[in-house]
């Protein structure tokens, strides 16, 4: 393969580029919405502990070995795999790989919306002052309204998905670059000014202490899973979105370098989430593991009461739902890319079709918070089933398959040309981590969860 091979779908004008492009599809509801919540279920301190050791020591070796497989293969997952797989004389059944990415970008996309369209409908009840001067119980109420009505939840799913497409649809430079430029710096300047209100709520000491004291006994072996495949999903690996994100990018960019960078910004906007929310739900006597709502149902409290909060409450939702904005458009890219390359559309009928697609099966999630909640299938309603079978399972094994592929099936010199990390230690350690520690530590915790240590 030639250095100077590029992407037919285009390239990241810069390095900049594409690190703004890469943490804002790190950067999402994961951070947000879904680490506050999972926190809370899971019992705060030791569950943050596990996650920050897997992002260290599986996810940004994997953030690595993704990026690069990604700008060696400069196609759709599926393709990049086969062709890699071929450079290696490796078997090509690891495209399949690809294309368990492609579907878990499709299932993760799926619900990612609804919740996304949440939080475009709390741009305009923050707008019309619904929160103002609220307390917990009438905050918690607006919330429980909301979620129990359909026709709400598929208007503003429809329009996330439509927003999401016509994104897409433009294409690598204009559409994805353009739209991450300002909104990443925003959402981060928000995000301390909330923690400054949550140092006003009284309880600041004791939402930090839930949140940095591990208490182990409160972990389990699903709980271990849940924080791992956290890291996955906030650091959008394991599925192809990050891989594809890499095929855009141009030769001479230090790839070890931005991962760092990536996966730091990443965790910072998640701790400052759990920062600022949970001495809000301690302040007001709220439940820590009240679920999916709990953003919902404690942030406009602090609005509803801060000076400014009317203001600040808009901003902050309109931010969240351009943070969701820039992931939910590296979800679906891979199998637009797929489409493309192998099945002659265009860009725009791709998106039209996948986006179609994504819509259908996001309606599972909007019903499992109303009129199909009894509706159960292993115990869980659709929508917290979509979201173990990607996050716990389907991302750990493919980010499990990528560290296994970076590791042992591309030849080593071809990942270190490909890298060119300024040093040998550095390659090493990398090596080191992907081909014995990511793999070990994923195979290990399935193994708990099933039972069998
Ligand atoms: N990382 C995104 C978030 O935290 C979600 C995501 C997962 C995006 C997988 C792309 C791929 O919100």
């Amino acid at each position: 393969m030639t250095d100077t091979k590029k992407s037919i779908h285009g390239e990241w004008s810069s390095r900049f580029a594409f690190i703004l492009a890469a943490t804002g599809s790190a950067v999402g509801l994961g951070n947000i919405w879904k680490f506050p919540y999972i926190t809370g279920e899971n019992g705060g301190g030791a569950f943050v502990l596990v996650y920050l050791l897997c992002v260290v020591f599986i996810g940004v070796p994997i953030m690595i070995a993704e990026t690069m497989m990604g700008r060696r293969g400069r196609q759709s997952p599926i393709n990049t795999m086969e062709t890699l797989a071929a450079e290696a004389e490796a078997d090509t059944n690891w495209h399949y790989l690809g294309w368990m990415g492609v579907a878990a970008g499709f299932l993760i996309l799926s619900y990612y919306s609804v919740i996304a369209g949440w939080a475009s409908a709390y741009v305009f009840k923050a707008f019309f002052g619904s929160f103002s001067g609220a307390d917990a119980a009438e905050i918690k109420g607006l919330f429980d309204n909301f979620v129990a009505s359909p026709v709400q939840l598929i208007f503003w799913h429809t329009l996330f998905m439509l927003a999401t497409m016509l994104i897409v649809a433009r294409g690598v430079k204009s559409g994805l670059e353009r739209a991450v430029r300002f909104l990443m710096p925003g959402l981060f300047v928000l995000m301390i000014l909330l923690v400054g209100y949550a140092m006003t709520t009284g309880a600041y000491d004791q939402g930090l202490k839930f949140l940095f004291n591990p208490d182990f006994s409160k972990i389990t072996g699903d709980s271990v899973l849940t924080a791992m495949g956290h890291a996955f999903f906030t650091l959008s690996l394991g599925m192809g979105a990050i891989m594809v994100y890499g095929s855009y990018l141009p030769k001479d960019v230090s790839i070890a370098k931005t991962a760092f960078l990536i996966a730091g910004s990443d965790t910072v906007v998640a701790l400052l989430a759990g920062i600022a929310i949970f001495p809000i739900v301690f302040a007001n006597g709220l439940e820590v593991g009240s679920g999916p709502g709990l953003i919902f149902q404690t942030l406009p409290i602090a609005f509803g009461n801060m000076t400014g909060g009317w203001l600040f409450g808009i901003l902050f939702f309109v931010m969240l739902v351009f943070a969701a904005l820039t992931s939910s458009i590296s979800l679906i890219e891979p199998a637009v890319a797929w489409l493309v390359e192998n099945k002659g559309l265009s860009r725009e009928q791709a998106c039209v079709w996948s986006g179609l697609a994504t819509w259908l099966l996001g309606l599972g999630t909007v019903f499992s918070f109303n009129i199909w909640s009894d509706f159960k299938v292993f115990d869980r309603s659709i929508f917290h089933l979509v979201d173990y079978l990607t996050a716990n399972l389907m991302l750990p094994i493919g980010g499990f398959g990528i560290a296994m592929f970076a590791g042992w099936v591309m030849k080593q010199r071809h990942s270190e040309q490909e890298l060119q990390m300024s040093s040998a230690e550095g390659y090493q350690l990398w090596k080191f981590l992907v081909c014995y520690i990511a793999p070990a530590a994923v195979f290990l915790v399935f193994l708990n969860v099933v039972g069998v240590i």
